[in-house]
C-alpha cells in the first residue's frame, strides 16, 4: 500500500487542479456519486458528521446542502494544500462558513473515542498506508451504532470491464496529463483502481476491522461502490 508521506506530497502537487481534473476525468458523474452518498447519510440522520480525506471539500459542502445547518460537519485531511482549496471555496459561500477544515491523518485521528455519529470518506480509503489500521481508527471514533460511508472505486460489472480498463490505461493518463501537468499522479490513480478490492472483498475487510454489519451498493455499473458499515450498539 502507498506510503502516507508520498500520497500527501502527490496531492499537494495537484491540489490547485484537482477539482477540474476530477470533473473532466469522470465526465461530471462525480457530482451524481456525491449526491447518492449524501442521500444515504441523510437517510441515516446523524447530528454530526466527519468527512475524512476531505481534500478540496466537495463532500463536506454537499453534506451541508443536504443536511442543513443544525448538523455539525467537519472535514479532515493530511494534505494542507488540499485543505487550502476547501477553505478557499468555503470563503465564497456564506452557507459554508461554519464548516471546519482541519489537519487529520486517518491513521491517527485527532478525535475522541465514540464521538462521531457518521463518518464519510470518498476516494480516500484506496490511499491508506495501512487499510486495517485506518478502518479500526474510524471504528474507534464512531459512537456505538454510528455509521461509516465509504465511497470508493470498485471492480465494475464484468461486461463493462474491457471498456473501463481501456479508458484507465489509454484515455485517463492523457486527459490527466493535459489537465494537471502531472501524468505520474494519474498513473498512480489507474494502478490503485485496478488493484482495489471488489465490493465483497472490501465488505469482508470492514467486518475484519470490527464493523458489525456492512451493506455495499454498486453505482454506475459498479465503477464505484458505497459501503455503509455500522458499529455495534
Ligand atoms: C482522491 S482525493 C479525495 C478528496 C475528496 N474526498 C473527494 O472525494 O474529492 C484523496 C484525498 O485523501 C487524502 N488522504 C489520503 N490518505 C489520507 C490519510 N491517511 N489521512 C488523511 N487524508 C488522506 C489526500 O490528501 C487527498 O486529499
Amino acid at each position: 500500500m502507498p506510503e502516507g508521506k508520498a500520497v500527501s506530497e502527490m496531492f499537494a502537487g495537484i491540489a490547485g487542479r484537482y477539482d477540474i481534473a476530477n470533473h473532466l476525468l469522470s465526465g461530471g458523474i462525480d457530482f451524481y456519486w456525491r449526491r447518492v452518498l449524501t442521500k444515504m447519510v441523510q437517510a441515516f440522520g446523524p447530528s454530526n458528521v466527519v468527512d475524512l480525506a476531505t481534500g478540496s471539500g466537495d463532500v463536506a459542502f454537499k453534506l451541508r446542502d443536504r443536511l442543513g445547518a443544525k448538523v455539525a460537519i467537519k472535514g479532515l485531511d493530511f494534505c494542507e494544500p488540499m485543505l487550502d482549496e476547501a477553505r478557499r471555496k468555503r470563503a465564497n459561500h456564506a452557507a459554508y462558513s461554519d464548516l471546519e477544515f482541519a489537519f487529520g491523518d486517518c491513521m491517527e485521528l485527532p478525535l475522541t473515542d465514540n464521538s462521531v455519529d457518521a463518518v464519510t470518506i470518498s476516494f480516500g480509503v484506496r490511499n491508506f498506508e495501512d487499510r486495517q489500521k485506518g478502518l479500526k481508527e474510524i471504528l474507534r471514533v464512531l459512537r456505538p451504532g454510528g455509521h461509516l460511508f465509504v465511497l470508493e472505486f470498485s471492480q465494475p460489472d464484468r461486461w463493462f470491464r474491457p471498456i473501463y480498463y481501456c479508458y484507465l490505461k489509454y484515455i485517463l493518463p492523457l486527459v490527466a496529463a493535459v489537465a494537471t501537468g502531472d501524468k505520474s499522479a494519474y498513473d498512480y490513480l489507474a494502478g490503485t483502481i485496478e488493484n482495489f478490492p471488489t465490493k465483497e472483498a472490501l465488505s469482508e475487510q470492514l467486518k475484519i476491522a470490527g464493523f458489525e454489519t456492512v451493506e455495499a451498493t454498486g453505482v454506475t455499473f459498479s465503477i464505484i461502490a458505497i459501503h455503509e458499515a455500522a458499529k455495534a450498539e
